[in-house]
């Protein structure tokens, strides 16, 4: 028997793939969708403490091993939000909440009203690449970083998640200030700032001209963050960047991740992403002669 379960702190997952922010996890239809798929457990797009339009197109544009998307954290606002949430009959699989915000206050309040409508988690956004006084902005600070997660966790009882950008000099440190803020996991990580040019146009693609790059080109950047991070915390981290197979959840187990996160997979693939790599995962344990989850995690620590 393989066993494909593993633990994120309280929360237990019947096996380690999530669905990453930003797809699908919009409302209640999409969300039920994901957790029929498969999905160990469900990240929502990031909300805010009020209703936001996001930027105008062109918001996305496919290049060369993955995708840039600037979309500006377009969200219906905390409010709306909770009652979307009410209509998620399912609930047999953990619902995370992704929040974003400019200050503490602003996380707190969203973090506390997800708590309220019953989530399971939250996922602190401290890293949104391009949106001005939000995510990155807020999130490339240690001390910043701490007194977020600080407040946030003495106001809520659901597990806190940090999710962090590889776009700064030191990623370790932010985990590390996490940890000392008792964070109960960290996500490694957000996407990549980038920028694509229409060389006949002479101009930048998306309108917000720089956006946030996904997909396989990123793997290896979201592993070494994965591995770094894991030598130097002992709370769980979550792994994401450019997984589309079993073997990409293999390596960031191996990494240290006690489960990983799946984006630009299912925007190419859609919902069946989650059976093909739970079953190649399956049978990668099987060959190789492991029967847990946990057995792999940090294997590659020498
Ligand atoms: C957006 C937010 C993110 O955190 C990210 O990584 C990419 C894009 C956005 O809404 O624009």
């Amino acid at each position: 028997m393989i066993d494909l379960t593993t633990r994120l702190s309280s929360l237990k997952l019947n096996n380690p793939t999530i669905l990453a922010s930003g797809i699908m996890g919009e409302d209640h239809g999409s969300i039920e969708r994901m957790m029929e798929a498969g999905a160990g457990a469900i990240v929502t797009k990031s909300i805010g403490a009020q209703p936001r339009e996001g930027y105008p197109n062109p918001t996305i544009v496919e290049v060369e091993h993955g995708l840039i998307n600037a979309m500006g954290l377009p969200n219906p606002g905390i409010d709306e939000f909770v009652e979307e949430i009410k209509s998620v009959k399912r609930r047999d699989t953990p619902i995370i909440g992704s929040v974003y915000g400019s200050k503490t206050e602003e996380f707190v309040k969203v973090a506390e009203r997800m708590n309220e409508a019953g989530l399971d988690a939250v996922e602190l956004n401290l890293s949104c690449p391009h949106a001005k006084g939000l995510g990155l902005e807020v999130g490339s600070d240690p001390e910043n970083v701490y007194q977020i997660v600080k407040n946030t966790k003495k106001n809520i009882d659901i597990p806190v998640f940090v999710k962090l950008s590889p776009n700064v000099t030191s990623i370790v440190e932010l985990a590390e200030a996490a940890e000392r803020a008792e964070a109960d996991g960290v996500v490694a990580i957000n996407t990549v700032k980038a920028m694509k040019i229409d060389i006949e146009l002479k101009i930048p693609v998306l309108a917000n001209k720089i956006g946030g790059y996904s997909g396989k080109a990123i793997k290896p950047i979201g592993v070494r963050c994965v591995y770094e991070i894991s030598e130097r915390i002992n709370i769980p981290v979550i792994g994401v960047g450019g997984v589309t197979n079993g073997y990409d959840v293999v390596e960031y187990l191996m990494a240290g991740a006690s489960a990983v996160q799946i984006g630009t997979g299912v925007y190419y693939e859609g919902a069946e992403v989650f059976s093909k790599i739970r079953n190649e995962l399956k049978q990668w344990m099987k060959d190789h002669d492991y029967n847990k989850i946990t057995d792999i995690i940090g294997a590659a620590h020498i």
